[in-house]
């Protein structure tokens, strides 16, 4: 698979690879000694900026723990200054748990992800319920660097440990007459404290859906980790999508049923705000959300003072690899 780096980021916001590789073996070495369990330790040295890890930051079985320790970094990742790692745990969206950025991690601190099973069905040779261990059972993780555009016009650059989606749903045999996948996120008030409130203007629990071809384009993953570490209750433990090409609320978390269908399946924001929020969701410079620009993105972190604020590309920069998804389409129609 070829991800290339975009040519208009500017050297000075790239990390160089030895210096990632060089943070990523120190974490690596963290892990096999067992530092990184410990509750409010600062990892120094390599790292532009210190990671605080937390024991609530690295939650999950063991198997699990070192499946991600274990992970290949892809070769042919994006190089972008990487967010750091209190902003991509700490600012989130998962309105399961809250309205505000830093409900989900306050929030999502009690809520159990493990066990956990995904029910496969719909227009497949095989269906039925399967556990997380199944599911990665034979999947070699790699940790993959990605861009995130959230439609609100804020971006970050985050290592995901995970694997192609498309390798998963293989296994499946999906059917001719599968068309799109439909992804569901676990419904469960007793865990998630906003599905109980009366005011929400979701309808539980949080859809989400691709064509065919886009869950099995080789950039589409399900993450199981970040930055190296099991993926925390805020980001979608414990499994996830993550299309880095479309705005971040088609990467839906927390997932507990996978249906191939025939027809376009049901999305929450397009259900919310049809006029607002399409099926297709590419991050699309040209066009505007109808409250405001999406031409710029506050690429986080960013304070009053150093905004960095910077200009958004087609497709989120991933044009080379998937532009050819949508030839002909009018993507002003299709938004
Ligand atoms: N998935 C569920 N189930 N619930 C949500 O509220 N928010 C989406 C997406 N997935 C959301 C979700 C939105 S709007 C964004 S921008 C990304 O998750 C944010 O992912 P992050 O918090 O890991 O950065």
């Amino acid at each position: 698979m070829l991800i290339k780096k975009p040519s208009d980021i500017p050297s000075s916001d790239i990390t160089p690879e030895a210096i990632y590789r060089a943070r990523r073996d120190f974490m690596r070495g963290a892990f096999s000694v067992g530092v990184l369990g410990a509750a409010g330790m600062v990892v120094p040295g390599v790292l532009a900026e210190p990671v605080h890890v937390a024991e609530a930051e690295n939650k999950g079985p063991d198997w699990l723990k070192r499946e991600i320790a274990s992970a290949k970094a892809d070769s042919q990742n994006v190089s972008d200054k990487l967010t750091p790692y209190e902003h991509v745990t700490q600012y989130n969206n998962f309105y399961e748990f809250g309205y505000n950025k830093d409900d989900p991690a306050k929030n999502s601190k009690h809520f159990q992800p493990h066990p956990w099973s995904v029910e496969i069905a719909g227009e497949a040779g095989k269906t039925g319920r399967f556990t997380l261990e199944d599911i990665l059972k034979g999947m070699a993780l790699e940790e993959r660097v990605y861009r995130l555009r959230c439609v609100e016009a804020w971006s970050m650059v985050i290592p995901w440990v995970g694997f192609p989606l498309a390798s998963l749903l293989k296994r499946f045999e999906p059917t001719g007459n599968a068309k799109y996948v439909a992804f569901t996120t676990l419904k469960d008030p007793k865990q998630m404290p906003a599905q109980k409130s009366a005011f929400s203007s979701i309808d539980w629990p949080y859809v989400e859906g691709l064509r065919i071809d886009e869950a099995m384009h080789p950039l589409t993953m399900l993450a199981v980790g970040l930055y190296g570490k099991v993926l925390p209750n805020q980001n979608g433990a414990p499994l996830r999508l993550v299309v880095p090409w479309k705005y971040g609320f088609k990467s839906i978390k927390s997932i507990v049923k996978m249906e191939f269908t025939e027809k376009e399946p049901p999305t929450t924001w397009n259900i919310s705000a049809p006029q607002e929020y399409g099926f297709y969701a590419n991050v699309n410079p040209k066009v505007d959300h109808p409250r405001w620009s999406q031409a710029t993105e506050r690429r986080l972190p960013s304070g009053l003072f150093s905004p960095n604020i910077i200009d958004t590309q087609l497709f989120n920069g991933y044009a080379d690899e998937v532009a050819h998804l949508y030839k002909g389409m009018n993507l002003k129609k299709y938004y």
